[in-house]
């Protein structure tokens, strides 16, 4: 498991990619057949939009990280946007 302090996505203003990966988790790696350990798992069923706002403000804030706020807006939009049931696939851009 990274650590959070220091993490670019914790510094750079946008925070789309920590939104993306606190919904959505990361899928396990596979390297030649042989999978990784374990990836972050998702949380997008056990937390809501407002959840996921105060714990990535306080992580983008916390350990002198220097990214910005989060709003529960922001998490709502990337969760309708990252929707696995959605019919319309969306690629996002990763920064
Ligand atoms: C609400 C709780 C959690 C939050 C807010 C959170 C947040 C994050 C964020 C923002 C990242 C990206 C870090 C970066 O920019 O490099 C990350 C990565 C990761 N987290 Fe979590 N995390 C949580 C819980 C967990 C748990 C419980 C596990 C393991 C059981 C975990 C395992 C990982 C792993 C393995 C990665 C690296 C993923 C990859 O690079 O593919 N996380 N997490």
């Amino acid at each position: 498991m990274p650590p959070l302090a220091a993490a670019a996505s914790s510094l750079v203003d946008a925070p789309d990619s920590q939104i993306n990966v606190t919904l959505n988790g990361s899928w396990r790696v596979v390297t030649d057949g042989v999978p990784d350990a374990y990836r972050m798992p998702p949380f997008r069923a056990q937390l809501s939009d407002a959840e996921i706002a105060q714990v990535l403000s306080y992580l983008r804030g916390a350990w002198g990280n220097s990214g910005g706020a989060v709003t529960a807006e922001a998490v709502g939009a990337m969760r309708a946007h990252t929707d696995p049931a959605s019919s319309s696939p969306i690629v996002l851009q990763m920064r």
